[in-house]
């Protein structure tokens, strides 16, 4: 992996700490919310700026999208590509 794509991995980090409340720690949800752990990055990048372009009608997205810049966007899913897909955490399981 190049550096400057740990640099991005990093930064995803922190800026994903406003979405593990729904999306769970590391991209898999107990909750009725998709799970981004290992989705594909271009996909992920398409559905933030449809959200934040109201392309994609979301009520609940929209808002967390609202002050994403590009950059943001691509660090958050070089974060949650770099996860593993791992199998959905069960309602009282951690
Ligand atoms: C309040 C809960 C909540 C928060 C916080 C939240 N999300 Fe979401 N997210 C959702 C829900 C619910 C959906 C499904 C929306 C729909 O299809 O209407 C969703 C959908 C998505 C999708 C589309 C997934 C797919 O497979 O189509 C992406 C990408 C996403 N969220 C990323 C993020 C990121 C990145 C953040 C943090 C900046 C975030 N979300 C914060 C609840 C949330």
């Amino acid at each position: 992996m190049i550096a400057a794509e740990n640099i991005s991995i990093g930064r995803g980090v922190t800026l994903a700490l406003r979405c593990t409340m729904c999306h769970g720690a590391r991209g898999m949800s107990k909750a009725n919310t998709p799970n981004l752990a290992g989705q594909n990055p271009e996909r992920i990048h398409k559905q933030l700026s449809d959200f934040q372009a109201r392309h994609r009608g979301s009520e609940i997205m929209a808002p967390h999208t609202r002050s994403l810049s590009d950059q943001d966007m691509r660090d958050l899913l070089a974060y949650y590509a770099y996860l593993p897909r791992t199998t959905p955490p069960t309602l009282g399981s951690n």
